[in-house]
């Protein structure tokens, strides 16, 4: 039987702290409304590195982590929904500047649930065709699209990376379920980023590009309270595993309150999941690989352990994955 194991994780964030108190000279807001209303207490914001530079990093610290070399990776998938260019994709930028030439690469464009979705299609492809080893990476730098006079988003985001890196074994799968879908209509309505509009001599239309993220909280609020108990459920039935088995719950990073709101739903302990959204605010597709390789970092993880990923993000989209390490 041959699986998937994960190697090892890396993650890199601006220098630049940006603390709610900070925020109170740009917008009306208070750093007692963020803490409360989202437990957010600062996040990062780049001065000057961009989405790709961000991934780079976090990148080479995952091939330090997992011990791999540049020529090992020969598939590189980057999550992203603040890329630098259209094209190349971010993906392709990295796989340039690692220098991986044996590697395809494409970025995948999911929001907050593009790592988990680049996690399941990454092992996929490494059980089904020639591809044996995976860099994947969730990097964004949403500061560039977000609207620093909307006090309703601005305080919310921050920029980061985490990168993990995938390999083809003989043992068994460490990837035990997953799930992943999405709700198009949902996502139109309530959360939509830089749309481009036409902008050429044959337009009908000649209204204002919009660049920014805007949102409506209250209804993605009450998608994500609802979606994230839901994976938890559906994980733990495919796998037909117990939820005191889990040692950690990673939920995508976006707001302590929805986090609380699925450990009551769940009726589990607060303790079991895993939080840094005071330190990063919503990193988007970056909140869980930054997650998952503090986690590492700090030891936290043992040969065994069973964790739990649930994303849910802009598409509206959601995705998760139970994992044994
Ligand atoms: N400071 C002070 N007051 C504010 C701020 C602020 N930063 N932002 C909004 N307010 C005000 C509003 O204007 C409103 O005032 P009013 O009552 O006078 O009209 C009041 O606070 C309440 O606003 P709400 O929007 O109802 O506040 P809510 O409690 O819903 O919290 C929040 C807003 C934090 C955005 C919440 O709805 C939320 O977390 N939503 C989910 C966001 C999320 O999970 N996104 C994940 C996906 S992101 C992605 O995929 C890229």
């Amino acid at each position: 039987m041959k699986g998937v194991k994960l190697l090892g994780f890396g993650h890199y964030c601006p220098e630049n702290i940006v603390t709610n108190k900070d925020l109170e000279t740009i917008v009306e807001t208070t750093d007692d409304w963020i803490i409360k209303r989202t437990g957010i207490k600062e996040r990062r914001i780049s001065t000057g590195e961009g989405t790709v530079e961000l991934a780079y990093k976090a990148a080479l610290n995952a091939l330090e982590n997992s011990n791999c070399i540049k020529d090992d990776i020969d598939l590189i998938i980057v999550a992203t929904t603040s890329p630098d260019k259209i094209m190349p994709s971010t993906a392709c930028s990295i796989q340039g500047l690692l220098g991986c030439k044996n590697a395809a690469a494409f970025d995948i464009s999911a929001a907050c649930s593009g790592f988990v979705y680049s996690l399941i299609v990454a092992s996929s492809l490494i059980k089904g065709t020639d591809k044996k080893r995976a860099l994947i990476i969730g990097s964004e730098v949403l500061s560039k699209i977000i609207d620093w006079s909307d006090r309703s988003t601005c305080v919310l985001f921050g920029d980061g990376a985490g990168a993990a890196v995938l390999e083809l074994c003989e043992e068994e799968d460490s990837i035990i379920s997953t799930c992943f879908s999405a709700d198009g209509n949902l996502g139109e309505k309530s959360l939509v980023a830089a749309e481009l509009k036409l902008n050429t001599p044959f337009a009908q239309d000649n209204s204002i590009e919009k660049r920014y993220v805007e949102m409506k909280g209250g209804e993605v609020f009450k998608f994500a309270v609802s979606v994230l108990p839901e994976i938890v459920k559906e994980l733990l039935s495919k796998s037909n595993e117990d939820i005191d088995n889990i040692k950690y719950i990673i939920p995508h990073q976006a707001n302590l309150r929805i986090i609380d709101e699925a450990a009551r739903r769940l009726k589990i302990n607060k303790e079991k999941f895993y939080i840094n959204v005071d330190r990063y605010g919503n990193t988007s597709a970056a909140s869980i690989p930054i997650a998952l390789s503090e986690l590492f970092e700090k030891d936290l993880i043992k040969k065994g352990d069973k964790i739990i990923l649930a994303a849910f993000g802009g598409g509206l989209t959601w995705a998760g994955a139970l994992i044994k390490f």
